[in-house]
């Protein structure tokens, strides 16, 4: 288990394998990991869920009744860690809050504690900074649930010299979600007055736990290039496009990696059998096992098969979807979904099931085992998001040499290169209509039939480069420039994607 001093400690809600429930999980499972590989000493600190997944990685108690400190003296938690990849893991045990059968939720809706679930994770990360001595230099936290973490540190350097020298940044991974609650909740944090104004957490009357992150953090990243311009206007700002100008100098955006041990076809346990960008028969076995997993009819073999992997939620587009099936069955494609989320997009799916036998599918639910299978089984991946700050399934989908067909926004616009530009990894469309989309599948179809193009869109996507080192390197040279002494064993180079100093 790696000792401190930790220089940099990141906050999550969610950590992969351990927990998920999206997109975040995976980065905090491999940013950790890819920064450890540069020589950055590094920490992660999360609760400690009753939905644990502990795995390979036996998680083990090391500290008890642990104070949570102002300004809930009384509480304590205790403190558990797992040896990930030699990165140490926190995880913070308060059964009260965490132990629990959903992160958030339950199908009902969002637990009624939430705010208070996550002022007293924010303050356990800190009491755990402050009390086991992790020596951090910079605390990393990630999404609403660890924002409130930027103004503490902000406000505590005014009266603990502790503070004084800790860096902070904050990494918007979804701005749609910002943790607002009310006042009640304020006062109960323990933020000084001073913090309630429109610059700070208030957000029209209710306290917002995201604006604490933009308004405190020394520095403010999001995870594509294009989502860091996005979020900057009214269309794509969910409110925060005024901060977000005030504090632009400090907005930066590093897309992600992928994690390419996790999603490999060429070594993925969940298939029947593997492939690569020189040898694509696998491929087609993929196909097969996927089409009778799912109950798609074999006909389909010879025919494209679409493939939907995403919280079924306004964001990815899935009513999109729905209202575009009769047009995109008129094509005589299959499509397979996979996914849960909003209970009226399941229940239209699940009619579709029925109109449509043998040619639609769906899978409800989350497993991990079917989103490699039906990344590796389909054709085209489909990945109409009204908005996307990253996305990491589309990366998943190249990898596997399943073409995308996405709207041009955020991190897909990052990630795919678009048909008919000679170096196409994929289609985009805009505006996010379901009759653009209709279109663009037509034209993905169309050349889906030409087997030798497609071939070499195929191995294009494949060899698409999105590792974590690149990323990390990113990140480090941002550290970097809050502790230039950071130590770091393998030489930050600046890079950027679109070779931008300033990582737009
Ligand atoms: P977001 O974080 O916005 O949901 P991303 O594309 O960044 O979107 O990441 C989604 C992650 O969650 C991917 O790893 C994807 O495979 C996974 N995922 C989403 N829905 C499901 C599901 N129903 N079952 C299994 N994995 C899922
Ligand atoms: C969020 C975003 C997604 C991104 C993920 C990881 O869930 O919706 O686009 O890939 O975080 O950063």
């Amino acid at each position: 288990m790696p000792s401190p001093p930790h220089d940099v400690v990141l906050i999550t809600s969610e950590i992969f394998p351990f927990s998920k429930s999206g997109g975040l999980a995976d980065v905090l499972g491999a940013l950790p990991v890819a920064l450890r590989q540069l020589g950055v000493r590094v920490a992660v600190i999360t609760p400690l869920y009753g939905r644990l997944s502990t795995g390979k990685y036996p998680v083990h108690l090391v500290s008890e009744d642990c104070p949570v400190g102002f300004p809930w003296p009384e509480t304590t938690f205790d403190v558990y860690a797992a040896d990930y990849h030699g990165v140490a893991v926190y995880f913070i045990d308060r059964p009260e809050y965490f132990d629990r059968r959903g992160y958030y939720c339950t199908s009902k809706g969002d637990y009624f504690d939430n705010g208070e679930r996550f002022i007293f994770f924010c303050r356990a990360a800190l009491s755990i900074i402050r009390n086991m001595n992790l020596g951090a230099r910079i605390v990393h936290a990630h999404d609403w649930h660890a924002a409130l973490t930027m103004a503490y540190i902000h406000f505590a350097r005014t009266v603990d010299p502790f503070w004084r020298n800790v860096h902070t940044v904050f990494t918007i991974h979804n701005l749609a979600y910002q943790g607002r609650f009310s006042y009640r909740l304020f006062a109960m944090s323990g933020l000084p007055l001073e913090a309630w104004h429109m610059d700070g957490v208030e957000f029209y009357s209710s306290f917002n736990y995201m604006k604490a992150g933009i308004a405190y953090a020394d520095r403010i990243t999001t995870v594509s290039p294009s989502y860091a311009e996005e979020i900057l206007t009214h269309e794509f700002g969910c409110g925060m496009e005024g901060l977000l100008q005030r504090r632009r100098a400090v907005v930066r955006g590093i897309l992600n990696g992928m994690d390419g041990e996790v999603w490999n076809p060429a070594r993925d346990p969940f298939l029947p059998c593997c492939y690569d960008a020189a040898d694509l028969n696998g491929k087609m076995q993929c196909k097969a096992y996927m089409l009778e997993r799912v109950g798609l009819s074999a006909y389909f073999l010879d025919r494209p098969v679409l493939g939907f992997v995403g919280r079924l939620r306004g964001q990815k587009g899935i009513d999109m979807v729905l209202d575009a099936l009769p047009m995109l069955m008129a094509l005589d494609v299959g499509l397979v979904v996979l996914g849960e989320g909003n209970p009226s997009h399941e229940a239209r799916l699940f009619q579709a099931v029925e109109d449509y036998p043998g040619q639609v599918a769906a899978v409800v639910g989350y497993t991990e085992e079917m989103a490699h299978v039906i990344q590796a089984g389909t054709d085209i991946f489909l990945m109409p998001s009204r908005y996307e700050p990253c996305g990491l399934t589309q990366m998943y989908s190249l990898r596997y040499g399943t073409i995308p067909v996405a709207t041009a926004v955020g991190g897909l616009r990052d990630t795919i290169v678009p048909y008919p530009l000679e170096d196409a990894t994929g289609f985009m469309f805009a505006p996010a209509t379901a009759d653009r989309l209709v279109e663009t599948v037509r034209e993905a179809v169309q050349v889906w039939y030409d087997r030798d193009t497609w071939g070499e869109m195929q191995r294009r996507a494949m060899g698409s480069d999105f590792s974590w080192e690149r990323s990390a390197r990113q990140y480090v040279a941002l550290y970097q420039e809050l502790c230039p002494d950071l130590e770091c064993t393998s030489v930050a180079k600046k890079v950027s994607p679109k070779g931008d100093p300033n990582g737009y």
